[in-house]
């Protein structure tokens, strides 16, 4: 069965990302790539792709990937995007990539049909994360938390979640990042 699961890397005081959208501290921490090939484990089993504007213009700055398309398919092999957005964003040629809007509840079946039998990887924006534990779609909650604090930035997850819905299911030291997963109830 499909899960629907929000895996980032976060701050130690709960940050994705500095007021600038700059993500300079995160590359900067020791242990970063061995971080990344545990995600990509994870993300073997995920079919689909769901992120925010601001995320998504982030990866096509950084890796300019207007320019260099191909980089996409690379990063994220046999996946189907969902942008959430409100404005018409440049979408990469040749990605299987889509531009949506509005309550994300009205999504779920075509999001759900895409992943088939695999999982959905909700890559943040936090509020956007938000939005599907506010209709009680997030199973997994999988966090690389970094040793570096921010003090200010786009937040983890803008939502009050009680302990009855959280369960740490896994914690591991990956350099200095602090592996942790919580399931949802
Ligand atoms: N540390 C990490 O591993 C990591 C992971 C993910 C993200 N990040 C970074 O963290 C930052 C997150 O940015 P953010 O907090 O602004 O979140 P975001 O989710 O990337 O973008 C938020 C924007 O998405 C659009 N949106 C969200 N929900 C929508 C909906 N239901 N319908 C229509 N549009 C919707 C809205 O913009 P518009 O409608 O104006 O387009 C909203 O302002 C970025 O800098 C990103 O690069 C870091």
């Amino acid at each position: 069965m499909t899960r629907f699961v929000y895996a980032t890397a976060t701050t130690l005081d709960g940050f994705l990302a500095d007021a600038d959208n700059s993500l300079d501290w995160l590359f900067a921490v020791e242990g970063g790539e061995e971080s990344l090939s545990g995600l990509a484990e994870f993300t073997a089993g995920v079919g689909v792709l769901v992120m925010g504007s601001t995320t998504y213009q982030w990866v096509l700055d950084h890796e300019r990937l207007l320019d260099h398309p191909e980089k996409w398919r690379e990063f994220y092999p046999g996946m189907t995007t969902f942008v959430f957005s409100s404005r018409d964003l440049p979408v990469i040629p040749g990605a299987d990539l889509t531009v949506v809007s509005g309550p994300v509840a009205d999504h779920l079946p075509t999001i759900l049909a895409a992943a088939g039998d695999k999982d959905v990887w909700v890559m943040g924006g936090g509020d956007l994360a938000g939005q599907f534990t506010d209709i009680g779609r997030l199973d997994e909650i999988m966090l690389s938390v970094a040793a570096v604090t921010l003090g200010s930035g786009a937040p983890l997850l803008p939502r009050r979640l009680e302990s009855d819905r959280l369960r740490l299911v896994h914690v591991a030291q990956v350099g200095q990042f602090a592996e942790l997963r919580y399931q949802l109830r």
